[in-house]
């Protein structure tokens, strides 16, 4: 069980009141706060910069926050999400020209590194930087917004991401967490972690329900059936 995270998306909060949204979904049981940059290039949406990550970094404790950047480039806002406090960065291999360079700088400002694979995305940017990842993230929609229904093909994905983790953790034994985002739910993330997700990304189905705190117990006990 604990080997199992919750990531709610800030995106589908109340961000008149950012800072509570946060407080009230940690003390629901959040392991992770997922925070969905959108540069209105990479991707069709615009949400917020480094400035809003600074803001709620004290209304956090200890839960570290997971910065998702769909921007591109990436390299300089990746520098500036790690002054304001994100624990974790991944960014969108096509949209960075020096995919080791950008793991590379991200670590270097203490953070932990991870790629996001759309949907379509082929797993090929797996090959050469195993050792400079610590999170693989799969998009289960195409990113820029939140409310989409999950794409099952992911599930194929996933297994495929889990046995390339697994034979790495034999190798070197170190472990690089699996993330999934998108559409996941109460009813559909006991299969999506049958299939190798670890690490759970959750937005409209906690923040859109009026107890955080019981959508992520049913999420757990759900999680409970396949550990
Ligand atoms: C979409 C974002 C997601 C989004 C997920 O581009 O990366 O993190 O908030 O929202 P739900 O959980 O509602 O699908
Ligand atoms: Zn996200």
């Amino acid at each position: 069980m604990s080997s199992f995270r919750i990531a709610p998306s800030l995106l589908s909060a109340n961000f008149a009141c950012l800072g509570q949204e946060v407080e009230t979904v940690i003390a629901a049981g959040a392991d992770l706060i997922h925070f969905d940059v959108m540069d209105n290039h990479y991707v069709p949406n615009l949400t917020v910069g480094p400035l809003v990550c600074e803001a709620i970094k004290p209304h956090c404790g200890q839960t570290p926050i997971d910065v998702h950047l769909m921007v591109e480039p990436v390299d300089a806002l990746a520098a500036q999400f790690a002054k304001a406090g994100a624990g974790l960065i991944t960014f969108h291999p096509e949209a960075s020209a020096h995919i080791d360079r950008t793991l590379s700088l991200i670590r270097d400002h203490g953070c932990r590194a991870g790629l996001v694979f759309n949907p379509t995305t082929p797993l090929h940017y797996l090959d050469y930087v195993m050792d400079k990842l610590d999170m693989v993230l799969l998009m289960s929609v195409n990113p820029g917004f939140g409310g989409q229904s999950f794409i099952p093909s992911t599930l194929g994905k996933l297994r495929q991401v889990r046995a390339r983790l697994d034979a790495y953790y034999q190798e070197t034994g170190r472990q690089i967490w699996l993330e999934v985002d998108g559409g996941v739910k109460i009813d559909n993330i006991a299969e999506i972690a049958a299939a190798g997700a670890d690490t759970f990304v959750a937005g409209s189905a906690i923040f859109n329900t009026p107890d955080y705190a019981a959508t992520i117990a049913a999420m757990r006990a759900q999680l409970a059936t396949i550990a």
